[in-house]
Order: structure tokens, then C-alpha cells, then sequence
């Protein structure tokens, strides 16, 4: 209760909690073995510079569209929380590999779910996708205009990779994950999201195409569009450099030492990148959760795929501190502490 002016005004916290976890991986694996018969590579390298095994690679005509794959990690997501799809008044998609110019992803996946009942938009953050989503979600349980929303980081890298450049082809892959977030006044849940975008560097990472083509008459035949470009080496000592600052301003947020992390959860580019921050921040690799051996880098899906096979396989509990940490293009990145609540 709040005294203003005299008035006694009932103040209602809305806290954001993750209530359920889902994901969806295409069924087809491509070994690093087969990526030596496309690209001068081998697995050796493959393994040692990134950590990369195996990866999945979609299929539309097995329905593994980006709508296929997000709804399918979708209702895993709302079946754990025990939340029906006409329960959810927000769907936000993270993708930069929606199926369609438009309608968004947001949209088809509403659809699938028959989730009649709320706004659905996607959201453009390049491999920070599913955190800037979370974000907008938690801002708006905050203030008291959701309830009860679903989150979907997803993406097919596999339909803008330029399959002759070895420099990206080898880490890239494809699948989704989701989280159903459900507004509460119980404390925890989402303790802070801290994100930034550094503009100026967007060529770091970037599709060389996309809304800004010129029309086929124009270009001739030779130029290609979509195709992924990707400055490695420069992205990799930023994503160490931007993830270790912005994690120790969020520890610091919530007056949390490193020690007071149960689980990591990072953004899977690289296993190096991985390893260097965890050394940054004074955290062990045991408390760390990395899956990018099996999946490759997903881009917007790896952190909501790795939350949800932390959770399933039992290395989340409840009250734990979760620490997610995102890097992408645009620059983006950022770094958001939970309170575990499932
Ligand atoms: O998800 C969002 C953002 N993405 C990232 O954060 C990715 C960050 N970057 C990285 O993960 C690493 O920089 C890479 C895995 C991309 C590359 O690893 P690196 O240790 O930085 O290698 P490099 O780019 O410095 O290249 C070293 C050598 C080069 O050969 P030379 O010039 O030394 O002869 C490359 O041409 O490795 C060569 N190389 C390869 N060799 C075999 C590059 N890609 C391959 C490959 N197989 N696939």
C-alpha cells in the first residue's frame, strides 16, 4: 500500500517468471566429416577453434520451417507451464529467419497455436533475438499489460549461410526454443536484463542483402543475396570483451557475487569464447551449460535450447541464480540474472 497525497493507492509488482521451457531441433545432423567433402576443412579444426562437433540442419520438407520449429517448441514450452495457447496474451519471436518477409513469425506461430487471444510481433536482434524478446515480455508483465506471454528464440542460419565460406559455414546451424513467462507477486524470476547495441559495428556480422536489394534487372546474375558475412577473429575478442563487462554490471545490478551464479547459460558461439569469459568472471566451466558440441551456434535459439535442456535434464532448481548472456549482430548483446522459479 502507498500513501500519495493523502490517497491510499494499492500497488500491485508484477514479477516475470519463467513458468516452462521447450525446444525443437530439425532431425537431420551434419557431421563436421561431411563439411570436409563442401569446405576446405577438417574436423580437427572445427573441433579445436569452435567446439563444434555436430549440428542440426532443417528441412522444409520435413515441416521444419522456422513456424514448424517454433511451434513445436512452443507447445513443449506451454505444456510444462500448464498454460493454454488461448491463456497467452503476447507471442514475441526473435528470428532474422522468419519463413516470410511478412507476416512475421510471431503471427504464423499464433496461428498454429490457435493462440487467438494476444499481440504477436517478432523481434530483430540478430543472435540476441531471444534476449532483447524476453526483454519486451518482462517490461511489459512489469508494467501490468501482460500476463501470461510466450517468448520463441529461433532460426534457420542454414537458409542465409554462404555454403563456400568455410569461415562460417562449419559453426552456423538451425533450431528453436521458448519459454512461457507468466506474470507473478511473488518475487524472482527475472532479476534484470541489461542490453546494448553498438551500431557502428554492424559489418562485423551482417547478411549482405536482404530489404535493401536491387532489383534483379539491375544487379546482374552473379550477386547472390542473403548470403551471411562474418568478420570471425574481430567478433570474437568483442563478444569476450562486451560479455564480461555487461555480466559483471548485471552481478553488480543485484549485488551478486560470481560465486552466487548457480548456472550459467551463454549465447553457444564458440566453446573459446565460452571458456574465456567464464575464466573472466571467476566462474567454473562445471557451472556453465554448453551444448554447442551437438548444436552449433543457433543464433537466436542457442539460449532458449540450452535453458530448456538445463531444466529437463535437472540442473536447475528452484531459487537458483541463472546468469543468460547474449552476443549478436548489430552489435548486440547483453546479460539478464534469473531466479530460477519452475
Ligand atoms: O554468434 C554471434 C557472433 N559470432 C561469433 O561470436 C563468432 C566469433 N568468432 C569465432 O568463433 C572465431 O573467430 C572463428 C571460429 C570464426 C574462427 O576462429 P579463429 O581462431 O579466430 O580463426 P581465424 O579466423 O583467425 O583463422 C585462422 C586460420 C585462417 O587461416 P590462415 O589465414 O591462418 O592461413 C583461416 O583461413 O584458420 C583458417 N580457417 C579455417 N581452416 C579450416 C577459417 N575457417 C576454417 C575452417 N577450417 N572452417
Amino acid at each position: 500500500m502507498k500513501q500519495i497525497k493523502g490517497l491510499k493507492v494499492t500497488e500491485m509488482i508484477h514479477h516475470a517468471h519463467i513458468a516452462g521451457t521447450g525446444s525443437s531441433m530439425p532431425e537431420r545432423i551434419l557431421y563436421n566429416k561431411d563439411l570436409e567433402s563442401i569446405v576446405d576443412t577438417s574436423d580437427e579444426w572445427i573441433v579445436r577453434r569452435s567446439g563444434i562437433r555436430e549440428r542440426r540442419i532443417s528441412s522444409t520438407e520435413r515441416d521444419e520451417s522456422t513456424t514448424d520449429l517454433s511451434t513445436r517448441a512452443s507447445t513443449k514450452a506451454l505444456e510444462m507451464a500448464g498454460v493454454s495457447a488461448e491463456e497467452l496474451d503476447m507471442i514475441v519471436v526473435g528470428t532474422v529467419t522468419s519463413d516470410r518477409q511478412f507476416p512475421s513469425t510471431a503471427c504464423m506461430v499464433q496461428e498454429a497455436l490457435d493462440a487467438r487471444n494476444g499481440v504477436a510481433f517478432d523481434v530483430s536482434a540478430g543472435c540476441s533475438g531471444f534476449l532483447y524478446a524476453l526483454n519486451v515480455v518482462n517490461n511489459a508483465i512489469q508494467c501490468g499489460t501482460s500476463r501470461t506471454a510466450l517468448v520463441v528464440g529461433v532460426d534457420r542460419l542454414s537458409s542465409v549461410i554462404n555454403w563456400q565460406d568455410r569461415g562460417t559455414c562449419v559453426l552456423l546451424a538451425d533450431g528453436a526454443g521458448a519459454v512461457v513467462v507468466s506474470s507473478s507477486p511473488n518475487e524472482g524470476g527475472i532479476l534484470s536484463t541489461h542490453l546494448k547495441t553498438d551500431g557502428r559495428l554492424w559489418k562485423l556480422l551482417y547478411s549482405s542483402d536482404g530489404n535493401a536489394y536491387t532489383p534483379d534487372i539491375l544487379q546482374g546474375l552473379a550477386k547472390i543475396p542473403f548470403h551471411l558475412k562474418m568478420s570471425g577473429s574481430r567478433l570474437f575478442k568483442k563478444a569476450i570483451e562486451c560479455l564480461s563487462s555487461i555480466s559483471r554490471d548485471a552481478l553488480k545490478h543485484n549485488s551478486l557475487s560470481s560465486d552466487e551464479i548457480d548456472l550459467v547459460v551463454p549465447h553457444q558461439a564458440n566453446i573459446r569464447i565460452i571458456q574465456a569469459l567464464a575464466n573472466n568472471l571467476h566462474i567454473p566451466m562445471d557451472k556453465v551449460y554448453t551444448n554447442i558440441h551437438k548444436y552449433g551456434n543457433t543464433s537466436s535459439a542457442t539460449i532458449p535450447i540450452a535453458l530448456d535442456e538445463a531444466n529437463r535434464e535437472g540442473r536447475l532448481n528452484k531459487g537458483d541464480h541463472v546468469l543468460l548472456m547474449t552476443f549478436g549482430a548489430g552489435l548486440t548483446w547483453g546479460a539478464s540474472i534469473l531466479k530460477w522459479s519452475i
